[in-house]
C-alpha cells in the first residue's frame, strides 16, 4: 500500500501528510524515561528495542504520517576506525578526527550486515507495529555533514577544518568522502530493504558552504549515494540541508524527489522558482513556543500557498528540546484541519 507520505513525496497527491525533524527528542516524558535507561546515547540506539521504541513514541503520542529511525547519521564513523562517543551536553566527539593524506590508509570499510544488524533490527520491530498508513523513514547523513565530523572532532560552525583540508589536499579529502560516501549509499539502500519506506539524506551542514564550494566538496559525493539508491530502490528519497536557502539551485538538479528546507528559505518565492520540485518543511521550528493560534495561522500559511500542489509539512531543522506538547499539537491538528 502506498501510504500518504509516499505520494506526497512521489507527487502523486496534494494531500499533505506532516512529521518533524528529531520527532523523538527530549521534549517526550517517555523519551526522557527510556533515555534514562542509558549510560550514553551510543547504547541506546544500538539496543534494538529501546531504539524501535524511541522511533514508534511520536507516533503514538500525535497524529503523524511517520516514524523515522531513531538513530544517528554518525552511527557508521566507528566501523571506519573513529572513535566516536556522544558526551551529555558536548554533543557528538571524535578522538582521532582525520587531518591529512597519512590516515587514508588507516580507512576501515563497513560490514553493515554484521555492523549495523542493530538497525535491520531495529526497523523490522518498528515495521511490524507501525501501522500500514504510516511511513518508516530511513536516513544517512550527507558526506560532507558526515566528514565534517570527521575532520573537525565534533561539531563545527565554521567547518574550518574541513575547508582547509579541501583547499590544500584535495585528494586526501576526495579520499575519505569517496569512501563515507560509498558506505553511506550501501546502507540507505540496506534500510529500504530492512523495511525503511522514503529515505532522508541529512546533509545538515553544506548550508556552510558557498554554492561554488558546494559544487565541488559535497555535490558529487551526495551524487553517490542516490545513484546507489537509485540503482537499488524505489523508495523517495528527500534531502534536507540547513541555512542553506542559497544552495537550492544546487539541490533543484539531484536526483532526489523532495527537498528539505529551513525557515530562512522564503517558501513563496522557491515555490514559484521551481514549480514542479517538491518541498519540505519551512516551519521556523521555534514557532511552537509561540500561542497555539500564532502557531495555526503560520501552518495555514504554508498551506494556503502550497494548497495546490504537494508539500510535506515539516519544521525548518530538529524540533527544540523544551518545545510545549501543546505547540507540538497545535501544529499537527492545523495540518489535519482539526
Ligand atoms: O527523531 C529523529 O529525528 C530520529 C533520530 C535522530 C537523531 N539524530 C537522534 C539524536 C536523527 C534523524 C538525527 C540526525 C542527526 N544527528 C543530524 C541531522 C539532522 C539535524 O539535526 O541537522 C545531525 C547533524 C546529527 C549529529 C548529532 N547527533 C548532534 C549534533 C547531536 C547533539 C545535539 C543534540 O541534539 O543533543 C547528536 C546526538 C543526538 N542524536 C541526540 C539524539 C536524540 C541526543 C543524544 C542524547 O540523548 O544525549
Amino acid at each position: 500500500m502506498e501510504t500518504l507520505f509516499v505520494k506526497s513525496a512521489l507527487g502523486k497527491t496534494t494531500e499533505k501528510p506532516v512529521w518533524m525533524m528529531r520527532q523523538a527528542g527530549r521534549y517526550l516524558p517517555e523519551y526522557r524515561e527510556l533515555r534514562s535507561r542509558f549510560p550514553d546515547f551510543l547504547s541506546f540506539v544500538r539496543d534494538a528495542d529501546a531504539a524501535a521504541e524511541a522511533t514508534l513514541q511520536p507516533t503514538n503520542h500525535f497524529d503523524i504520517d511517520a516514524a523515522i529511525l531513531f538513530s544517528d547519521i554518525l552511527v557508521t564513523l566507528p566501523y571506519m576506525g573513529f572513535d566516536l562517543r556522544f558526551e551529555s551536553g558536548k554533543g557528538p566527539m571524535i578522538a582521532n578526527p582525520f587531518r591529512s593524506a597519512k590516515e587514508i590508509s588507516q580507512l576501515k570499510n563497513v560490514y553493515l550486515d554484521r555492523d549495523l544488524i542493530y538497525t535491520k533490527n531495529a526497523l523490522q520491530k518498528v515495521r511490524r507495529k507501525l501501522s500500514e498508513e504510516k511511513s518508516l523513514l530511513g536516513f544517512v547523513g550527507g558526506p560532507l555533514t558526515i566528514a565534517s565530523y570527521a575532520i573537525e572532532g565534533g561539531t563545527s560552525k565554521t567547518l574550518q577544518q574541513t575547508k582547509t583540508l579541501f583547499y590544500q589536499d584535495p585528494e586526501a579529502y576526495s579520499a575519505l568522502l569517496s569512501h563515507i560516501a560509498k558506505i553511506t549509499g550501501e546502507y540507505l539502500v540496506k534500510q529500504a530493504e530492512w523495511g525503511a519506506d522514503a529515505l532522508v539524506i541529512m546533509d545538515s551542514w553544506a548550508g556552510n558552504l558557498s554554492l561554488r564550494d558546494y559544487q565541488q566538496m559535497a555535490k558529487p559525493f551526495t551524487e553517490i549515494v542516490i545513484q546507489k539508491v537509485r540503482e537499488n530502490s524505489n523508495a523517495p528519497i528527500i534531502h534536507y540541508a540547513n541555512g542553506a536557502a542559497h544552495l537550492i539551485s544546487a539541490f533543484a538538479n539531484l536526483s532526489v524527489n523532495v527537498i528539505g528546507v529551513d525557515h530562512r528559505s522564503e517558501l513563496s518565492d522557491l515555490l514559484t522558482a521551481y514549480p514542479q520540485k517538491i518541498f519540505q518543511g519551512n516551519l521556523d521550528q521555534a514557532l511552537l513556543f509561540a500561542r497555539p493560534e500564532i502557531i495555526c495561522a503560520r501552518t495555514q500559511e504554508i498551506l494556503e500557498l502550497t494548497k495546490n500542489r504537494p508539500h510535506i509539512m515539516n519544521l525548518g531543522h530538529g524540533i527544540l528540546p523544551e518545545t510545549p506538547i501543546a505547540g507540538v499539537q497545535a501544529f499537527v491538528k492545523t495540518v489535519r484541519g482539526i
